[in-house]
């Protein structure tokens, strides 16, 4: 509508802007003076904040804020930054003329006569509510599946460490009986040897199950990648059926990556056991992590990446079945092994960490998942290089 007038009228005459503002009702379009006071009101400005032109025009814009921000200040700030740097943006609660508040989107810009002094402010507000509200519940449901997943992991491992949990105490108990009998020191020494051992075992065992379990906030931190595969191994070996081997090929010197540790880790695992429940009887579960140069094959990447690389030797990904591995709750797992989130979670992962997640599949031959990460620009000191 705007651009179609401005071809026809390369010069829009002043009235045609004043139409234009108060024919906007979408958005609050008024003016200030420079200590803040109302100059001019639009059908906008109404619509979203309840007052009419006579009744705001000549207050100060205080008006809109909640109690709280003009005993903070803010109001204030905002002119005094508009007025010292030409504009100034904000978002946060403002005030109907009937008490209900709204979460706006504000900008203030200074307007300037021909002599380049300022005569006043133009203040653009947006009721963003709704949208504040609907990404508040998709992050809520995000959180909600996560924790789910995280269940779902969880469930995976205990089966695995119950038993050996078992074993430990059993190697605890049987060592201690044999050594309460026996009478030779040396060898009830080797015996507290090994309940100690055990017991230590035990201990290692239940702290990376509560560092994983623990609800924590996305937390970014650097990490050695083989520091965080070591942890997860210990996790998994307990998952995984003595008929299952598992490689590993680490590249010597990687870079650091900045992510959420635990985050990835629940990645990680599920990409294992997505590796562990294709293979039928033997089989093999290749683990790696590479550092690459990326100049856009990959999803349009560029720059130094890390990648983790699980693949199995298990029957491959069946075409059709491959386009929609990563959409949630996609399972071709009968009911009760599968949720259908753990590649979908992998997928948000990735991008939300700037990186991607690609898959390679060959029926017969197996599946290889590659996780790429942006390799941090922190050096293995922590120091940042320059
Ligand atoms: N390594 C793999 N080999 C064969 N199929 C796989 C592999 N990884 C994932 N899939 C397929 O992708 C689907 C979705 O995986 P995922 O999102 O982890 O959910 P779930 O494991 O709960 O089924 C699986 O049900 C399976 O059909
Ligand atoms: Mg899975």
């Amino acid at each position: 509508m705007v651009s179609a007038d401005c071809t026809d009228h390369p010069v829009m005459p002043a009235n045609s802007y004043e139409r234009l503002v108060q024919s906007v009702v979408d958005y609050a379009i008024y003016m200030l003076d420079t200590r803040g006071r109302v100059v001019s009101w639009n059908p906008g400005a109404e619509r979203i904040k309840g007052y009419r032109a006579e009744e705001v025009i000549g207050r100060h814009f205080s008006l809109f804020f909640t109690p709280q921000d003009c005993q903070d200040g803010r109001p204030e700030r905002l002119l005094k930054q508009a007025l010292e740097q030409g504009v100034a943006q904000d978002e946060g609660w403002r005030v109907r003329k009937d008490g209900t508040q709204f979460w706006a989107l504000a900008a203030l810009d200074v307007i300037r006569d021909e002599q380049g002094r300022v005569i006043g402010l133009a203040k653009v507000t947006r009721d963003i509510t709704d949208r504040r509200e609907s990404a508040m519940q998709l992050d809520a449901v995000r959180a909600q599946l996560f924790q789910a997943q995280k269940l779902e992991a969880l469930g995976q491992l205990t089966g695995g460490l119950a038993h050996d949990f078992n074993n430990l105490l059993t190697i605890i108990i049987n060592s201690a009986r044999m050594a309460q009998e026996s009478r030779d020191p040396v060898r009830q020494r080797r015996l507290m040897e090994h309940i100690l051992d055990a017991g230590q075992r035990g201990t290692e065992l239940t702290k990376q199950l509560l560092t994983f379990a623990r609800h924590r906030q996305l937390e970014v931190t650097p990490i050695a990648p083989t520091e965080l595969l070591a942890a997860t191994r210990g996790l998994l070996e307990h998952a995984l059926p003595r008929e299952i081997a598992l490689e590993e090929h680490l590249q010597p010197d990687l870079p650091l990556i900045e992510v959420d540790v635990g985050q990835l880790q629940m990645v990680l695992l599920n990409l294992l056991f997505n590796a562990r429940d294709a293979i039928e009887g033997q089989g093999t579960i290749r683990m790696g992590i590479s550092a690459v140069e990326l100049a856009g094959e990959v999803e349009g990447l560029s720059g130094h990446f890390v990648y983790f690389e699980v693949s199995d030797s298990g029957p491959g990904i069946d075409p059709h079945v491959l386009p929609r591995i990563f959409e949630p709750f996609f399972t071709t797992k009968p009911f009760g092994k599968g949720t259908g989130l753990g590649l979908s979670q992998a997928y948000g992962f990735a991008k939300q960490s700037d990186g991607a997640i690609t898959v390679q599949s060959e029926i017969g031959k197996g599946t290889c998942m590659r996780l790429y990460l942006p390799a941090s620009r922190r050096d293995t000191d922590g120091q940042l290089e320059r």
